[in-house]
């Protein structure tokens, strides 16, 4: 019998696992269900120091499906100095910069490729704001899969040149990232490709449900009082929540719906966080214009889930705007050694508005997620750093001397 099912978000109906995303009944997306066994913390004593450690969790039916590149266990980092100028005691930075692609998106990539090749899918892809472009590159490369990216043209030059590398057909679409999503749904359907954010999507969220796996563990199977949580599409906040969710069922956790789970949104396109101002629905912003690229979504597929998440666990949304986000990725990399890209920024510069506010109190656990690398965008720091002093070689060999 196969260990998972689909089950409807919308209404509940379910079907069998296979290459679809939507509900036949209702157009809504299907999301993986299981029957969870009861876990323990010693179930994982001795597993792989990866995201497959949570395999009984996780939408393969078999081990050998498992396409790996050793992504996740990433660090639960103790902020003490970030959280000391914050006035906050327990601030845990989720470092998921240093994935073996260097984005979060090992984890939902990494899952939804491996998922296709146990379909008997042959080639795959992804619409990208540009490190989903890697990861599942990096993942096809792996598993021997042709790969097809499409993306914004205007993004990052270091995301460009590593997705390449991989060595995936990369489609570069001149408009935004909803347009680039339109394009690939379209090559999906026609072509049969697996893509992996698209007809690929109820596994793909899963793997970002280990964000929230890890960090339990990490944290000796506690919930956190707060989590922050950038939000593009929203899918990997929505799968953070189903995490936390299903460590309970599993008898692992206790209490996590007295969790507070708050959005991070780049001013520049924050649909979520204007609809949970205005109380109303969720509109899209047709021109996104941001320093934090990853997150420019002007037209998030599960933004309406996002509120409900809000909703569902007393949470919150923020915004930050470009100056904040720059600030805030240099105060993360001053204060405690990480270089997070704009969207990490995102994260810290929303829990500092919110330790300002009060939101947060000094002695609660929050546990911030930072997802991407720094060195994948360097560009909009240069004009904020001081220019490094340049030493003639002549004056070295003296000072050597
Ligand atoms: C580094 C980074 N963080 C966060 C996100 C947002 O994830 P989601 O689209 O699932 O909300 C993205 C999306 O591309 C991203 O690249
Ligand atoms: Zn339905």
């Amino acid at each position: 019998m196969a260990k998972t099912r689909l089950r409807c978000r919308e209404c509940g109906t379910e079907a069998e696992p296979g290459f679809r995303y939507v509900c036949d009944e209702c157009f809504g997306p299907l999301d993986v269900a299981y029957d969870i066994p009861r876990l323990t913390p010693d179930s994982f004593d001795g597993r792989d120091q990866t995201y497959w450690r949570y395999f009984e969790l996780l939408p393969l039916e078999s081990r050998s499906s498992i396409i790996s590149i050793g992504a996740g266990m990433t660090p639960l980092v103790h902020a003490e100095r970030l959280g000391r100028e914050l006035g906050l005691d327990r601030v845990f930075i989720k470092n998921d910069s240093v994935n073996p692609s260097f984005s979060f998106k090992d984890r939902p990539a990494g899952v939804a490729v491996s998922k296709a090749g146990e379909l008997g899918i042959r080639e795959v892809g992804c619409a990208s704001t540009g490190n989903l472009a890697s990861a599942t590159a990096a993942h096809a490369a792996k598993g021997g899969l042709p790969c097809h990216i499409y993306a914004p043209r205007d993004i990052e030059t270091a995301k460009i040149a590593q997705a390449l590398s991989y060595g995936a057909d990369y489609v570069a679409v001149d408009g935004t990232y909803d347009d680039a999503n339109r394009i690939a749904a379209r090559e999906g359907d026609s072509r049969g490709y697996g893509i992996v954010n698209i007809n690929m999507r109820s596994y793909y969220v899963e793997g970002s449900k280990t964000l929230a796996f890890e960090a339990a563990e990490q944290s000796g199977w506690r919930v956190p009082d707060h989590l922050v949580v950038p939000v593009g599409s929203g899918a990997m906040l929505n799968a953070i929540c189903k995490g936390f969710e299903e460590l309970e069922s599993a008898s692992l956790l206790r209490g996590v719906s007295d969790m507070h789970v708050t959005a991070a949104q780049p001013r520049g396109c924050a649909p979520v966080v204007d609809a949970f101002r205005g109380g109303g629905p969720v509109r899209p912003v047709e021109r996104p214009d941001t320093v934090a690229k990853s997150l420019a979504i002007g037209d998030p597929g599960d933004g309406r889930y996002v509120l409900g998440r809000i909703k569902q666990y007393g949470g919150h949304a923020d915004d930050a705007t470009d100056r904040e986000i720059l600030d805030a990725i240099l105060l993360l990399a001053r204060t405690e050694g990480i270089f997070t890209e704009p969207a990490g920024g995102v994260s810290v510069a929303v829990l500092k508005k919110m330790a300002e506010q009060g939101i947060i109190k000094r002695d609660e656990t929050v546990v911030c997620y930072v997802t991407g690398n720094g060195l994948k965008a360097v560009e909009p720091l240069m004009g904020l750093l001081p220019e490094p002093r340049i030493v003639g070689a002549d004056r070295i060999r003296a000072v050597a001397r």
